[in-house]
């Protein structure tokens, strides 16, 4: 007899422009990482199991009093989406991650659209990839929120360009951009963050809507750079987003001396990543990568160089992880 084994992954992802205000409308600059998340279903009794972080987890539908079992909810969001929440689970879930986790680089949404993708296979449900990323975006929700949907677009299709809500991602075609990745150490606080933006909002709405407006400026402005080439022009869009992302309060102390060290080393722009208030910095330093990296490892961040975009979309190969593990920041689960 022959089993069948069934293994599912999907993209990590970086914004190179355009977080929170992209939960407002704004365009963001994205693309994915080859490498994000994988699941493998294996015989067992319906737990969703993350080696890494010593988790073992069956679905939950309702928060416990108090004791809030973000993974078992959204493991159940994705059992209810896809209509399995009465099956009775013959396989276990068993996640792995090839990115940092917690840390604004996708890795909540790569595990919902892997495990929405095993948990269809497992079961032979054949609801199709529109199913998975209705599953994958309530699972996103109740990890952070109320989330644009980019993390789990990017997660489920790869590619590289820019995402809006209602309208997805659209490509841009550009050259391979490559980027440092520097990490705090601290874990990225995407839920907090977006809540932050949101009663900024509220209290100013004016002021807080012109640095949205601004945000969506960059964006556009870093999309075409990026597809003409300039890396120059792009590192500048990266260096304003990243003030104007300060005065959003959604940076942190160790954020602003990654940047500032990218920067004297011979970055051409520096910013946070994702949800900040912890998480990663990206730097753009096409030809100063080491000099990046050894200025933070100096400081003692961890850090990694990959790329993103020139063609890696929808399944090609191009991502490089050179891992170089500082003093800091290994584990951010
Ligand atoms: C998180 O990766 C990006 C944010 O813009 C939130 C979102 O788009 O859902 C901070």
């Amino acid at each position: 007899m022959t089993t069948l084994t069934i293994a599912t992954s999907a993209y990590g992802k970086v914004i190179l422009l355009g977080e929170h205000a992209v939960v407002y409308g704004q365009p963001a600059l994205c693309g994915a990482l080859r490498d994000g998340a994988q699941v493998q279903a294996v015989p067992g009794e319906g737990a969703l199991v993350i080696p890494a972080w010593g988790k073992r987890t069956q679905a939950v539908y309702k928060d416990q009093d108090g004791s809030r079992d973000t993974l078992g909810l959204a493991f159940g969001a994705i059992l209810l989406s896809l209509g399995a929440s009465d099956r009775v689970l013959d396989h276990d879930f068993v996640a792995t991650f090839a990115i940092p986790t917690g840390a604004g680089l996708g890795s909540s949404a790569a595990l919902s659209v892997a495990l929405a993708r095993a948990v269809d296979q497992a079961l032979m449900l054949r609801r199709g990839e529109p199913a998975m990323a209705s599953a994958a975006f309530l699972a996103e929700q109740v990890f952070h929120g109320t989330p644009s949907g980019l993390d789990h677009t990017v997660a489920q299709h790869g590619g590289f360009g820019l995402f809006r809500r209602q309208r997805g991602l659209e490509t841009v075609h550009a050259s391979a951009v490559p980027l440092c990745i520097g990490m705090t150490g601290r874990a990225r606080d995407t839920r907090g963050r977006v809540e932050r933006v949101a009663e900024l909002y509220r209290e100013r709405p004016e002021e807080v809507g012109q640095l949205f407006h601004q945000i969506g400026t960059l964006v556009r402005d870093g999309a075409r750079a990026v597809a003409e080439g300039d890396l120059v022009a792009l590192g500048r869009a990266m260096n304003r987003n990243q003030e104007v992302l300060s005065g959003l309060e959604v940076s942190c102390p160790e954020i602003e001396t990654l940047c500032r060290a990218a920067l004297a080393a011979g970055a051409l722009g520096a910013k946070l990543t994702g949800g900040g208030g912890g998480g990663c910095v990206i730097a753009l330093a096409p030809d100063r990568a080491n000099q990046v990296q050894e200025a933070w490892r100096a400081a003692g961040f961890a850090s990694f160089v990959t790329t993103v975009g020139g063609g890696m979309a929808r399944g090609a190969r191009g991502t490089s992880l050179a891992e170089d593990r500082g003093t800091r920041g290994t584990s951010l689960a």
